[in-house]
């Protein structure tokens, strides 16, 4: 099984992206259960996870059991919302086989037709559940006659229904549909959380590896929690548990950042793309490389506004004034902007190194 797979967030816990697990948690608090809820974020940030964690919550037999309990003695409500993982329940959720959760990929079931289906089926009593959960994964790809008959039953759902609406896209969505549901956006995973993604693995694994090369390979995974697992799989496939090795998978190679950076101070237009060409055909990630350096002035920007942490001085210091360190920033994100439609990763990085050694040398502040 792949990795991502295996370390699949089962309970609010162990989602690592602290603000939707914190609204969750909140959510799951109260005495009254929402009948739709919409995920909205970029891809592997932990949308199918939390649907199915939702899915338990609402219907862990042992939750269940003890909310009756609770209610007959004093008619609190429970403290403990987490599903217990134990249960038929929520084994057979995880498994993917509970007759009461059901997952429709929009993206191929587009149609009325489908969304027809869904709303005769969704009357019938849950077979031994609670509650009928239906996640709907890429939900803005619904035709609009589809979304016009989803509304419908959103709008007056059975009681023993809830949606799960997951979307990459939902400004595709129709306002009419946004407005039925409780909204959850699912932001890039900052880099600790995507550390502390990665430990769990770790532990999982029993591997032996230093911070440093967790971090490296939470910034390379886009604030996705699925990419960054998908690298560490990687690195150990090829045995490359190290900070060093790692760069090397990455296609991050002696050519540094911050050795380009300087190569660009100089403004010699030749060298410059002789490196880039080499670089290329060494194989290195332009993207990633384009990352790095952006990185890189985002710190020397910090640093020259008196905000930054560190203190040291380094190769760069001074290098460049304020003026030229804001011309880099805004030329390095259209690179990094423009590299999604390049047919060939190197011509945006080109353009910007030809635009930026072109140049009449400004006076700098
Ligand atoms: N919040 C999280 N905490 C820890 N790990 C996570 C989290 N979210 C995702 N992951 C990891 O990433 C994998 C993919 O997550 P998931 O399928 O839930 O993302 P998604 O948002 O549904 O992505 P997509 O839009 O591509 O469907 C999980 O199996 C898990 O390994
Ligand atoms: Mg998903
Ligand atoms: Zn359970």
């Amino acid at each position: 099984m792949t990795l991502y797979r295996k370390y699949r967030p089962q309970n609010l816990s162990e989602l690592d992206s602290s603000e939707v697990r914190d609204r969750l948690i909140r959510t799951f608090s109260s005495a009254f259960t929402p009948h739709a809820l919409l995920f909205c974020g970029s891809r592997g940030t932990g949308k199918t996870s939390a649907a199915r964690i939702v899915a338990k919550i609402l219907n862990c037999e042992k939750r269940i059991k003890s909310q009756e309990l609770k209610s007959k003695d004093k008619g609190q409500l429970p403290t403990n919302i987490e599903p217990c993982n134990t249960c038929e329940s929520c084994i057979s959720i995880t498994e993917g086989r509970n007759l009461d959760v059901l997952e429709i990929d929009a993206a191929s079931n587009r149609g009325i037709d489908e969304i027809r289906d869904l709303r005769e089926k969704i009357k019938l009593a849950p077979v031994s559940s609670r509650f009928k959960v239906y996640i709907i994964d890429e939900v803005h790809m619904l035709t609009t006659e589809a979304f016009n008959a989803l509304l419908k039953t959103l709008e007056e759902p059975p009681a023993h229904a809830v949606f799960v609406l997951a979307t990459t896209e939902p400004d595709k969505l129709p306002a009419t549909i946004l407005s039925r549901c409780i909204i959850f956006n699912f932001k890039k995973a900052q880099v600790s959380e995507i550390v502390n993604c990665l430990k769990r693995v770790v532990k999982g694994e029993k591997l032996d590896v230093t911070d440093d090369f967790l971090t490296q390979i939470a910034q390379s995974s886009e604030g996705s929690f699925r990419d960054a697992t998908k690298i560490l799989e990687q690195a150990i496939l090829e045995n490359a548990l190290t900070a060093e090795k790692l760069s090397h998978i990455l296609g991050r190679d002696n050519m540094t950042a911050g050795k380009f950076l300087k190569l660009l101070s100089a403004k010699n237009l030749k060298v410059v793309l002789t490196q880039i060409n080499q670089m290329v055909e060494r194989g290195v990630n332009i993207r990633f490389f384009v990352e790095d350096i952006l990185r890189l002035l985002h710190q020397i920007l910090l640093k020259q506004h008196d905000v930054s942490e560190e203190r040291e001085e380094t190769e760069l210091t001074g290098v460049f004034g304020t003026k030229e360190v804001l011309t880099l920033i805004k030329l390095f994100s259209k690179v990094y902007t423009d590299l999604k439609n390049a047919s060939m990763p190197q011509i945006p990085l080109e353009v910007a190194v030809v635009e930026w050694c072109e140049q009449e040398l400004k006076t700098t502040t």
